[in-house]
């Protein structure tokens, strides 16, 4: 049985789902990651910021995209500084922008990647995984990529057996 882990980070508070803004009480990142480990088992690892995001959805936009345009690695609460227990290490988040949320990154620089296999997930409201493949490939050196998995983040809540279905062709 593979070991394995799941980095993610979700943000509850207000989010934008089918067109409207509604106020989540969960993330919908963490449900899937979740599911992921229902699913399979493993570890959960959840990214947290020191300086919380804003709850306000516009607000929390115009904080990310500052962070992206600078390349920001926002200060996280704690850090994992060892993935060497595992074989599979799922890196789920957010599409914010087009990638993960930079507090992310300011995570996954920290770790060795050599040997592993990473696997990107992706909530998203429309774009899918977009930028997150290309951002494994970069910031998880070492690592082979396989592959990966989007959930609409309106769906994420009724995710649960096609999270299921995808973590156990993959990460069994
Ligand atoms: C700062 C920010 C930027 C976002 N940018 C995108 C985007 O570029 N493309 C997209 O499809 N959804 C975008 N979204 C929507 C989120 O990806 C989606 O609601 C996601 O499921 C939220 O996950 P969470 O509840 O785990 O934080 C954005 C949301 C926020 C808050």
């Amino acid at each position: 049985m593979a070991k394995n882990l799941i980095i993610y980070y979700s943000r509850r508070g207000q989010n934008y789902l089918n067109g409207s803004i509604v106020d989540l009480v969960k993330g919908n990142t963490e449900r899937v990651a979740e599911y992921i480990r229902n699913a399979v088992g493993g570890d959960l690892f959840e990214v947290e910021t020191v300086k919380e995001y804003s709850t306000d959805y516009m607000t929390c936009t115009e904080e990310a995209k500052d962070e992206l345009r600078n390349n920001a690695r926002p200060e996280l609460k704690r850090t994992l500084n060892d993935v060497s227990d595992y074989d599979n290490i799922v890196v789920a988040g957010p599409c914010w922008w087009g990638t993960y949320p930079c507090a992310v990154f300011t995570q996954l620089e920290q770790l060795d990647f050599t040997g592993k296999k990473v696997f990107p997930v992706m909530t998203h409201e429309g774009s899918g995984l977009s930028g997150a493949p290309a951002a494994l490939k970069k910031y998880c050196k070492g690592a082979t990529v396989g592959a990966g998995l989007a959930v609409r983040g309106a769906e994420a809540a009724r995710s649960e057996s096609a999270v299921a279905a995808w973590s156990k062709k993959n990460l069994m």
